[in-house]
Formats: C-alpha cells, sequence, structure tokens
C-alpha cells in the first residue's frame, strides 16, 4: 500500500429514480501498485479537516498508460464523506490509501461456472474482478440488484464486459429486469444450472445474508466482499471487526473487515 495524492479528472454525479445519488469518480495517480480484484482505497479531499478520516472504497476500473494510472471509483452518496467527495471538481487533489485489503480468491474459480451478486453500491467491487474472469475464459454471469434503474451501477459497462444475456438485473420498483430482490432470480439460477458454481458477492449486509443463506442450502462455496464502517482500513482502530467461526469456546474469534477480509468465505463468517 502507498498513500497517494490523486488528481480529480471526472466526477460525475447522477440521481436515480429512488432518490439515491451516486458519484463516479476518476482520478490520475503517477503511479499505482497492483491492484487485485476485491481490494480498495481510503480517500478523502486532500487537506480535508471535516470529515477526518478517510471513506473506503472499492476500485472499480484501473487503467495504466506509460505516463500515469487512472482509477475510478462508483460512490453513493450518504453521508458527510461522500457529499465532501461529491464536491470535489476536475483539479482537485484526493488523498488515496491503497491498495487495502485481502481480494477475491481467484484460483478456485478455474473450470466452474462463476456467477457474480452484487446490490447497489457494491457493483463497483466486482468489476475488476470479472474482467479478470473473462480474460481467464471462466464462464461468468452476473445478478445485479438495485431499489431502482438508476441504483444498477455499473450496469452498462457490465453489459459491455459479460454481454447482456449474461447480465441478469433485479429492481426493486420494478423498473429494470425481476421485480424485487435480485436473490430471487439467483436462486432461480442455482435451482436449474448444473454443477456446483462459485459465487462471488458483495453489497447491503441484508442481501449478503441471504447470499450465505442460500449458499449453504445448495452447498454453493461462496466468497462476500463485506463494506463496514472504518476508521483507519489498515487494522489500527478495530473499528472494523466481525465474528468468524474459530475451533474455540466461544466458537468465533473476530477479525478485521480492512486486513483480513473484506473478501471471506461465506461458511466462515459467525453473523
Ligand atoms: C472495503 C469497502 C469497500 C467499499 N466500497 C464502496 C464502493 O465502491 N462504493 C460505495 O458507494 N461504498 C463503498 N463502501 C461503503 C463506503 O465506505 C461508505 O458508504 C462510506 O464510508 C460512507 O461514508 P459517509 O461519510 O458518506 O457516511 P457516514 O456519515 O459515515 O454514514 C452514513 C450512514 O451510512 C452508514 N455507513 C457508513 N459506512 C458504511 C459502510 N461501510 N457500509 C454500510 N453502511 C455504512 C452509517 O452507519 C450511517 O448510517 C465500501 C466500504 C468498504 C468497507
Ligand atoms: S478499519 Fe481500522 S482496524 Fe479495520
Amino acid at each position: 500500500m502507498i498513500d497517494l495524492v490523486g488528481t480529480v479528472e471526472l466526477n460525475e454525479i447522477t440521481a436515480a429514480e429512488s432518490g439515491r445519488r451516486y458519484g463516479h469518480l476518476r482520478l490520475r495517480v503517477d503511479h499505482l501498485p497492483e491492484v487485485q480484484p476485491g481490494q480498495f482505497a481510503m480517500l478523502k479531499a486532500c487537506g480535508a479537516i471535516e470529515p477526518l478520516l478517510r471513506r473506503a472504497m472499492a476500485y472499480y476500473k484501473v487503467a495504466a498508460t506509460t505516463d500515469a494510472t487512472r482509477i475510478e471509483f462508483i460512490y453513493q452518496i450518504i453521508g458527510r464523506g461522500t457529499e465532501a467527495l461529491a464536491r470535489l471538481t476536475p483539479r482537485d487533489k484526493v488523498e488515496c490509501l491503497g491498495p487495502l485489503g485481502v481480494a477475491f480468491d481467484l484460483g478456485v474459480a478455474a473450470n466452474r461456472e462463476v456467477v457474480l451478486v452484487a446490490g447497489g453500491a457494491g457493483s463497483p467491487a466486482l468489476y475488476l474482478l470479472a474482467a479478470a474472469l473473462v480474460e481467464r475464459e471462466i464462464p461468468t454471469r452476473l445478478f445485479l440488484g438495485g431499489a431502482s434503474r438508476g441504483d444498477l451501477c455499473g450496469l452498462s459497462d457490465f453489459r459491455d464486459l459479460l454481454g447482456s444475456n449474461r447480465v441478469v438485473t433485479a429492481t426493486m420498483d420494478g423498473s429494470e429486469g425481476w421485480p424485487g430482490f435480485v436473490t430471487a432470480p439467483l436462486e432461480d439460477h442455482l435451482a436449474t444450472t448444473s454443477g456446483t458454481p462459485l459465487i462471488y458477492a458483495c453489497g447491503p449486509d441484508p442481501m449478503l445474508h441471504r447470499v450465505a443463506r442460500i449458499a449453504a442450502e445448495r452447498k454453493v462455496p461462496a466468497q462476500l466482499s463485506l463494506e463496514a464502517p472504518m476508521a483507519c482500513g489498515f487494522g489500527i482502530c478495530v473499528g472494523c471487526a466481525v465474528p468468524v467461526r474459530a475451533d474455540c469456546q466461544e466458537g468465533f474469534v473476530y477479525q478485521k473487515v480492512c486486513t483480513d477480509g473484506p473478501v471471506f468465505w461465506s461458511h466462515d463468517l459467525a453473523w
């Protein structure tokens, strides 16, 4: 990990039919160590005192050229930190600590179908993963859910990457795809597919809990990327602890989402 200063090239704000707002931020940095799918950065405007703490964001896209690297993030605007990110304009400077965290384990994906499951602002964490799977020619399908059409973050990029027929959408208001939770078409697919696929998922906690339950019922391995609130992002504050099953009297120990995760096997989590 390194602490970089990025220069804003683009910061586009959109509003979904649900009323939620999202920012698409592109930064230019001079150099960035290799980013693995699922890793994240801690971001805030350079020198900002309010809010003081950086906010965790998954790398959405990373593109290196000979003179610079461009990194992109998609963020939902929900509180003080993301409101501050939304105020950034081209040429502003951003503190960007990363890459952080344990990436998705791609080694287990060979010779099986991969099913990606994303909810709302969880989908940016899966784009680099989807690109890596496509590069390895691993058959990959995405189930992408949100409150409304505009909450399906990165939809057109995922369709371009995977092909429209391999992206299944679901919205709570029925404006795009299946009406209701994204876990409904996921269950439908798992009930009809042959073989044992592998699930990678990122999204709101209730969605991840449901995905973990479905995976356990169907004996499908699943890796989940958790989005716990974080203060430091690199193992110092212990604010991001999550219970993980362990062979001890309590039956679990706490691990840190920032350094032991954010990616965990669903069967390891003692939620
Ligand atoms: C590894 C990781 C990757 C992430 N990647 C993305 C991403 O790509 N795009 C994106 O939009 N968001 C992502 N998040 C979530 C993002 O970090 C939070 O939404 C952000 O920190 C909120 O900051 P805020 O100051 O705007 O909100 P705050 O004022 O801090 O909080 C506003 C509300 O949101 C809740 N909240 C705060 N942090 C989180 C969180 N991490 N998860 C759920 N609820 C939270 C608070 O409890 C509060 O109710 C990621 C989080 C982690 C840990
Ligand atoms: S965020 Fe500080 S220890 Fe994880």
